[in-house]
């Protein structure tokens, strides 16, 4: 359960009738507990208290209820029960149905509020739930039951409205929320006349059967679409005439108001009576569109970004320099103004925006430091000269885009009120601007300088009624001139099979001509490229979240050299981190934030909360001046040669079981020379046992003197006779023989094609003797048994995720470009002693084993100690040939390898 579903659910509880024996369970089922869970615990099995009708969870929660006016003194015996302290409780919880009381043991932090209330404090128990962001939950509690409310509201008009569910109307029914919303803003933040307006009006107006609840609202929104001046003529009802004129866009258009049920009616009354001052224009936004997703529903907005990771993004874009800017100025009057004239002609443009989160934080940022500008030079109380429509976004979904507006006009109006006091921001407020700066439409086909211009003349678009006029155009353009502009955002990342055909056309259109091999990127790419065209035609700089596929593997050969040659360079960069938030699952995927422009003097990279300054970024997000890893031909170092295991192209016919390869042999013996052991992917990792005829050409007649081969090398033929690949039909003159013959007579070490990211090493294994291997796995064939150690070793395996990449969450090996680039010191003959000694170590430890399989022994929960002990060994010794001690993280391994990478391929020419 996530934090919207829990207070969802403790919201119903409170609104039951209290049975006090009963509420414990109740209580527990509401923080996700099963019902099996449940019923342990009201059999006796599981419940742990020391008291009698009370129940205790062990390493969770003890709860009781009682007699009226006990609940004080209840608490008491919870706090003193020896089970509580011995069941490792973490609250103790007592009500009586009117009082409730609750504290967290570890903090001492306590909740005492009426029963009706505690569902206000569902933050402070979600640890009962495995929540751990709860901090952030608890600092946006608001937005979380705002959500949920909402959410109940929305689906049960749909079903009153069934229409109003479908795909035409749709964008009606968004619109409806997002004009709800902002009266419910309005109405507890004196926009309207007094508090609760606008529930208070639905309230008494409209029947308690709820028959007339739509034409009510419907009145209350045409009032606000309605100017002062035209209101005796419109004959409003004098109740709807209370409300101002607001429209801005927001009330224009058709005021048709979907049906209410009664439990619709009573849905909207309870969300209305929210305090929505509370609300977090950045963070609702991004909860509340879920409710308009089908999809995105369950998850109700718990994906959202989180308000440190947008910081991330914009401090170093040029939040950062704005701060720094402010401190230089001091107190001097005219730093101060000339600093508040440049931020009056900062753009920032989202061209990705959702609802609009990135341009909400960098709004509410910089008002911030315009309020210390005027505090500091004296004038307070001043209008701000930062305009919202400075703040520029394109979205291609109706509801974001619109919800992004409405954020950012809630984010003006609480500014003022915060840095301006309640009266000024009222007088100023309404009615709302008409111009729409936020684009509803497909960023890849829209010209991003005619959305957001660096420098412009006067608005093109003024309107009354901005949700009837067609959006996909460019719409607003300002006077700017000498103004930055920065692009951010977190655009959509998706990778090369999970993008729709139109999503491939868009890559395609964009960058097949500019670059070779465009169709591998990922969609991120588009808007990557974009933004650096806008950079290179305007004085700006951007900064994205992305996936970290796009700083690794072979994305960055295809693309990076391309964006690079434009004299743009990544001026700061956070190394990959996951990206949290609050939904329950909290898996997140692996980001980096990448920040490009002109170069700048001062680079930075983040990892964690490092910072450091460096003199270049690579896409690698490296500090060093190796641009792009390019794949070999041969290898860099002197190691062994790497190939591609053998192709069969035999429609599996050349291939046995061990029954066939049994039954064979137990008739003909001297068929031994021509079956091997056959190893693939499967084979090697999982153990499984699989054979192969290898039959040299001398070896035919032995071969064809066995029926079952002779039928089997038949079947080849055919097969590729039969194929449509002209590949395959040049191979039916030697069909007794994979299309491939690569083979070692004495060792062959193996390394895998795809490695899952969660395995420390990189599995590979050796094999003695003639051994047959298929394309699922790269082989070395008789080369030294120190190779091994290498492909072992950690170093190999982070410049392999590094430069090969991953394919999904598995790392990708590639012999032309993993092993053929890996930058190896020269060798003594007693190193190659002694990482042999290592590899050797290795076999050994595993061989303790038998018969477990690579995938047991390096699954990373299992993995034994002496095999774990034989690789720490194995890094030692190799990490000190590096650099005569071990490394001190996969950073610092992947700076040495790059630097040594700068100084081979300089000796030795960058590709061979
Ligand atoms: C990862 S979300 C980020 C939104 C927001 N910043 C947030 O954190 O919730 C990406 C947004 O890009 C929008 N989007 C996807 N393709 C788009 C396109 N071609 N043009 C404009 N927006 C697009 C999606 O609808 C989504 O709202």
């Amino acid at each position: 359960m996530n934090a919207v579903e829990i207070e969802e659910a403790i919201s119903r509880l409170a609104e039951q009738p209290f049975v006090p024996a009963e509420f414990p369970y109740a209580f527990l089922e509401a923080f996700g507990n099963k019902a099996t869970t449940i019923n342990r615990l009201k059999s006796g099995n599981t419940n742990k208290t020391d008291i009698e009708g009370a129940v205790l969870q062990y390493n969770n929660i003890h709860i009781a209820t009682c007699s009226a006016g006990k609940v004080a003194e209840m608490l008491e015996k919870l706090r003193n029960s020896p089970a509580t302290s011995r069941q490792k409780a973490k609250f103790i919880l007592v009500t009586d149905g009117e009082e409730f009381q609750a504290e967290d043991i570890a903090s001492g932090e306590t909740v005492a509020c009426t029963y009706q209330e505690f569902p206000d404090h569902f933050g402070f128990f979600l640890p009962l739930a495995g929540i751990s962001t709860v901090k952030q939950i608890s600092e946006n509690a608001f937005d979380i039951r705002a959500t949920s409310r909402l959410n109940r509201l929305y689906v049960e008009l749909l079903k009153d409205n069934p229409d109003w569910g479908s795909a035409h109307r749709r964008p009606d029914m968004n619109h409806f929320m997002a004009r709800l919303i902002f009266c419910f803003f309005a109405e507890d933040t004196d926009i309207f006349n007094g508090t609760g307006l606008f529930t208070d009006t639905i309230a008494q107006m409209s029947a308690k059967d709820s028959s007339n609840t739509h034409e009510v609202i419907g009145e209350i929104f045409r009032a606000m679409n309605t100017k002062i001046e035209d209101r005796a003529a419109a004959k409003l009802p004098r109740w709807a005439d209370a409300f101002p004129y607001v429209n801005g866009g927001l009330f224009s258009g058709s005021t048709e108001t979907p049906r209410f049920s009664k439990i619709a009616r009573s849905y909207l009354l309870h969300v209305g009576s929210l305090d929505w001052k509370k609300i977090n224009p950045d963070i609702f936004g991004s909860m509340i569109q879920a409710v308009a997703e089908d999809e995105e529903r369950g998850a109700l907005g718990m994906h959202y970004t989180s308000v440190p990771n947008i910081l991330k993004v914009l401090n170093p874009l040029f939040l950062d320099d704005l701060c720094a800017k402010l401190e230089e100025a001091g107190d001097n009057p005219r730093t101060l103004l000339n600093l508040r004239k440049r931020m009056a002609r900062i753009r920032v443009f989202d061209p990705a925006c959702g609802s609009g989160n990135f341009l909400v934080i960098a709004y509410k940022e910089m008002r911030a430091i315009e309020a210390e500008i005027n505090k500091r030079r004296g004038e307070a109380d001043i209008l701000t000269e930062i305009p919202l429509t400075n703040f520029r976004g394109i979205e291609l979904r109706d509801f974001p885009a619109e919800i992004a507006r409405l954020a950012l006009i809630i984010a003006e109006y609480q500014c003022d009120v915060l840095y301006r006091g309640q009266k000024l921001a009222l007088m100023e407020f309404l009615p709302l601007e008409t111009q729409n700066w936020i684009t509803c439409g497909n960023a890849l086909r829209l010209d991003w300088l005619s959305v957001c211009p660096s420098t412009g003349t006067g608005v093109k678009l003024y309107s009354d009624d901005l949700f009837n006029t067609p959006l996909e155009q460019a719409q607003i353009d300002f006077e700017n001139e000498g103004g930055e502009t920065y692009i951010c955002g977190n655009p959509p990342y998706i990778g090369r099979r999970n993008q729709s055909k139109e999503q491939k056309d868009e890559i395609k259109n964009l960058l097949s001509k500019k670059i070779k091999s465009s169709a591998s990127l990922d969609y991120v790419f588009c808007w990557i490229e974009k933004a650096s065209e806008y950079v290179t035609q305007s004085c700006g700089e951007f900064a994205f979240v992305t996936t970290n596929s796009v700083s690794q593997g072979t994305q960055i050969p295809i693309y990076w050299p391309y964006l690079l040659s434009k004299g743009l360079e990544i001026n700061f960069a956070h190394r990959s981190f996951k990206w949290s938030n609050n939904a329950s699952d909290n898996a997140g995927v692996t980001c980096v934030i990448l920040g490009i422009g002109l170069p700048r003097s001062r680079k930075l990279i983040f990892d964690g909360d490092q910072q450091t300054e460096v003199k270049f970024i690579n896409p690698y997000l490296l500090p060093s001046e190796v641009q792009v890893v390019e794949t070999r031909n041969a290898p860099l170092s002197p190691i062994g040669k790497m190939r591609y295991g053998n192709l069969p192209g035999d429609g599996n016919h050349l291939t046995l079981n061990r029954q066939e390869r049994d039954t064979l042999l137990a008739i003909t013996p001297a068929l031994q020379r021509i079956i091997l052991p056959l190893y693939g992917a499967q084979e090697f990792i999982r153990g499984l046992q699989r054979y192969c005829l290898w039959i040299d050409d001398s070896d035919l007649e032995l071969a064809l003197g066995n029926e079952f081969i002779q039928k089997r090398i038949e079947k080849v033929r055919q097969t590729r006779l039969d194929s449509p690949d002209p590949s395959y039909n040049a191979l039916i003159g030697r069909p007794h023989q994979f299309r491939d013959r690569n083979i070692a007579e004495n060792i062959t070490i193996i390394a895998p094609t795809i490695c899952s990211e969660n395995r420390k090493y990189l599995p590979t294994a050796t094999y003695q003797g003639k051994t047959g291997t298929t394309n699922q796995v790269y082989a070395l064939y008789d080369a030294p048994l120190w190779n091994m150690a290498l492909i072992a070793s950690r170093l190999h395996l982070v410049w392999i995720a590094t430069v090969c990449g991953k394919l999904k969450t598995d790392f990708r090996y590639s012999n032309t470009l993993g092993w053929n680039t890996f930058p190896v010191p020269t060798l003594t003959e007693k190193n190659k002693a002694d990482l042999t000694r290592c590899a050797e170590d290795i076999l050994l430890a595993r061989e303790e084993h038998f018969p477990a399989t690579i995938a047991e022994l390096y699954d990373p929960e299992k993995m034994p100690e002496n095999l774990r002990h034989a690789h720490e060994r194995n890094d030692e010794v190799l990490e000190r040939i590096y650099i005569g001690r071990r490394f001190k993280n996969d950073t610092e391994r992947l700076e040495k390898l790059f630097e040594l990478y700068i100084k081979m391929t300089a000796t030795k020419g960058k590709i061979s």
